[in-house]
């Protein structure tokens, strides 16, 4: 049996984003850009999570191309592959292993009430054993790697708060095994809306919808097209509000801050006495500066697929490197006979 995980100097952060769709700039603002600015601080491990993707039907030939891509876009973003564990989710088999274990541990009952499992399977004519199950898998994700946070956006605090139950769980069953890691959720960006219709938050899932999402790859002019559409309300203040006729100005300014970052009282002067359509067009140059490096980097890489390709690999090498070991110590724990 091996020793508790040592303390480590910097923490120890695990997250990962599904090649499904596009990635918007909500998945930017609420994951992946706080991921960049503080990869010097902590010890990173960014995933590309596939097999969660084949929860839902998908396309292979799609899959393929996407789980490339979103790669390239986590590297375009700025997560720095020196400091980073950047890989694909399925080239480290230790996961599939662990999420069976963790399955045998984990009540029905948890899996059926996550609020997510309910939205997206009302959503499908037929549900798939994959989707009930896939907040295992993201366990399984966080805690092969001793994770201590989790950055993810509003949306996915009960998958973690899920995680630290079946941690618990495997600890009190078969002794100390796994740390239990925190979520971590962004005080703003981290429920990023709907253009289209700011009572729901911006999904991969939406992003086809004329208006609703700004893409990461977007072009400027198609930026500034789904910026100027953006629904506001019939009032005039331009102020940061959760009163819900004030959601879409709320959304626009809480981008606008986070692309800026000015205070909230700054912004709020700057806008003073300004109607809705400056408000639209300043947050629209400033997203169109913002995603123009991503943009071009992203270009980049995908024409040069060699690069692309050894990232991956030295990544799932190091990723393996941890997660492998990890494994043995839970099959040991629940009584397998280990090789
Ligand atoms: P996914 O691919 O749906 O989303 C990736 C990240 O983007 C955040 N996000 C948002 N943040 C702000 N505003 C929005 N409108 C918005 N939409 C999405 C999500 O919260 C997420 O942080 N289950 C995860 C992937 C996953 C994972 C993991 C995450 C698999 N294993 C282990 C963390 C740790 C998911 O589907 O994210």
């Amino acid at each position: 049996m091996s020793n508790p995980p040592l303390r480590r100097l910097k923490p120890r952060v695990f997250s990962g984003v599904q090649p499904t769709n596009a990635l918007h700039i909500g998945n930017y603002l609420g994951a992946i850009r706080r991921w960049v600015l503080e990869q010097d601080l902590k010890e990173n491990f960014y995933c590309v999570v596939d097999m969660h993707a084949i929860t839902v039907p998908q396309d292979p030939t799609t899959l393929h191309r996407k789980t490339r891509e979103l790669a390239a876009l986590y590297i375009a973003c700025g997560l720095d592959p020196q400091k980073c564990v950047i890989f694909v989710q399925s080239h480290v088999r230790a996961h599939a292993e662990c999420c069976w274990i963790l399955n045998c541990i984990t009540p029905l009952g948890w899996l059926e009430r996550m609020t997510q499992y309910k939205s997206k399977a009302a959503a499908q004519e037929s549900v798939l054993t994959g989707l009930l199950d896939y907040p295992v898998l993201m366990a399984s994700d966080i805690l092969l790697y001793d994770a201590d946070e989790v950055p993810v956006g509003e949306d996915q605090k009960q998958h973690v708060e899920l995680t630290r139950d079946i941690a618990q769980r495997f600890n009190m069953l078969f002794g100390d095994t796994f740390v239990v890691p925190a979520p971590i959720i962004p005080q703003s960006g981290a429920r990023i809306r709907g253009f289209d219709d700011p009572s729901k938050k911006m999904s991969k899932s939406d992003a086809a919808n004329r208006g609703h999402a700004v893409l990461l790859t977007d072009s400027p002019d198609e930026i500034r097209r789904t910026i100027k559409r953006a629904v506001t309300d019939t009032g005039r203040e331009i102020v940061f509000s959760e009163a819900p006729e004030k959601l879409g100005v709320n959304n626009l300014l809480e981008i606008y801050e986070l692309l800026t970052q000015q205070s909230r009282p700054e912004i709020e002067a700057h806008f003073t006495g300004k109607g809705y359509g400056a408000l639209k067009g300043e947050v629209a140059e400033v997203v169109v500066e913002g995603l123009r490096p991503i943009r071009e980097r992203f270009n980049a890489l995908m024409t040069e697929p060699g690069e692309l390709d050894r990232i991956l690999d030295d990544g799932a090498a190091r990723a393996a490197a941890v997660a492998e070991p990890k494994v043995q110590e839970i099959k040991r724990r629940v009584g397998f006979v280990v090789r």
